[in-house]
């Protein structure tokens, strides 16, 4: 980690707190659901529990593809160790070779009904569009609000200054179409649904990759902190804006 702080960057450290508190010992069932890195508090919660009394944990986890799946290896090493963790695996864009377990973003409907009738407690990490959305699915199957607890994950801003009067041209190859983008537009996720081009989208805050859009020509900046390991050809439409004229694949 160390060779990622640039010199001179000061870092606050301090003791853990929140109310994201997992259960080690239950008798109900525990439902994991992440997004991204957004698995992080889970990794960590597995990490300390003791294969003989950990409580059955189902773990559902959302990466856009088997090359962005954050600690793949680490958690499946962790699982086979914990006889009563399962792990499901949701791809938003699986490459051809990948394989998931579920093809699409992790969404209430794909909980297993059993769990919810067995009183399953929920835990959610993720972007803030993420956790509204399924803790309003999970609701609407059943599942008491009491039961659902949430841990909000999302990226720092990255410095990033457009200029108020910035104005760039971007062409959509596939789609055919030229718009004129301006600074008021925003990124370019809404500037294209708003020119009438559908990109792919999920999070909606740069987390979960889902609308990554390679860029043929000209450049972009990222509104908020990305992966360092986004192909440099590439951009997060929903976290990206025009810094020149631009053609996107999309
Ligand atoms: S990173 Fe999730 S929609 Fe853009």
């Amino acid at each position: 980690m160390h060779d990622r702080v640039r010199p001179g960057t000061r870092l606050l450290v301090t003791a853990p707190s929140g109310g994201f508190a997992l259960p080690a010992v239950h008798s109900r069932p525990i439902v994991l659901l992440a997004a991204g890195i957004g698995i992080t508090p889970f990794l960590s919660h597995l990490e300390t529990l003791d294969p003989a009394s950990a409580p059955e944990i189902v773990l559902h986890h959302g990466s856009r593809d088997a090359s962005r799946h954050a600690f793949r290896e680490r958690i499946a090493e962790l699982a086979a160790r914990l006889p009563t963790v399962q792990v499901l695996d949701h791809y938003s864009r699986p490459g051809p070779d990948d394989h998931s377990d579920f093809t699409g973003r992790v969404t209430a409907d794909r909980v297993d009904a059993d769990l919810i009738r067995r009183r399953a407690r929920f835990y959610l990490c993720g972007p803030e569009t993420m956790l509204e959305e399924l803790t309003a699915g999970l609701v609407a199957r059943g599942v008491p609000r009491f039961d659902i607890f949430t841990e909000k994950f999302h990226a720092a801003p990255a410095p990033v200054q457009i200029p108020d009067d910035a104005t760039a041209t971007v062409r959509f190859a596939r789609s055919g179409r030229e718009v004129t983008w301006r600074a008021g537009d925003g990124d370019l996720l809404r500037f294209a649904e708003a020119s009438g081009v559908a990109l792919p989208s999920g999070c909606r805050l740069g987390q979960c990759e889902s609308c990554a859009v390679p860029v043929l020509d000209g450049t972009v900046a990222h509104l908020v902190a990305v992966a360092d390991d986004l192909p440099a050809d590439q951009c997060l439409a929903c976290q990206a804006v025009p810094t020149s004229d631009v053609v996107l694949d999309a």
